[in-house]
């Protein structure tokens, strides 16, 4: 089952937006397989964003990442890659429709709430960088569960 990594940043749980997100992740249908609150160390944020790197706003998008606690999870589910990326809404907050994340919460691109891969490869990476292997559990939801 495809899986992806998606990240409440500093701003979201400083903003108490956690339970909506995971809300809305978890009403669409797709399973949490792995779920942690923790600060993000510079190194750890510099290898999360490498293709950013020679990019002008990088410094202070890993001081933005860096700045508090934020949220991190895989997400599991049929097209969860592509769905992630259309439940958060553009990246500029400026251009995200109403009903996403970003369109109902957030107002710039420095401080756009929600980060989800954006590719199988990223996911994979993204996943290794933030989770140890046995950080992931095994689990079924109520819809997958033979009741009788
Ligand atoms: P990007 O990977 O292009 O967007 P997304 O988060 O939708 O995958 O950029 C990563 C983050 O970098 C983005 O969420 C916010 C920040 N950023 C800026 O601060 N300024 C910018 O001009 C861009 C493109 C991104
Ligand atoms: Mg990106």
């Amino acid at each position: 089952m495809e899986e992806t990594y998606v990240m409440v940043k500093p701003d979201g749980v400083q903003r108490g937006l956690v339970g909506e997100i995971i809300s809305r992740i978890e009403r669409r249908g797709f399973k949490i397989v792995a779920l942690r609150m923790n600060f993000i160390d510079e190194d750890t944020a510099k290898e999360h964003y490498a293709e950013h790197k020679e990019k002008p706003f990088f410094d202070s998008l890993i001081a933005y990442v860096t700045s508090g606690p934020s949220v991190s999870m895989i997400v599991q589910g049929k097209n969860a890659i592509s769905i992630m990326r259309t439940i958060n809404g553009a990246t500029n907050p400026v251009d995200a429709s109403p009903g996403t994340i970003r369109g109902d919460f957030a107002i710039e691109t420095g401080r756009n709430i929600v980060h989800a891969s954006d590719s199988q490869e990223a996911a994979r990476r993204e996943i290794s960088i933030h989770f140890g292997e046995k950080e992931s559990v095994d689990y079924r939801k109520i819809d997958e569960v033979c009741l009788y």
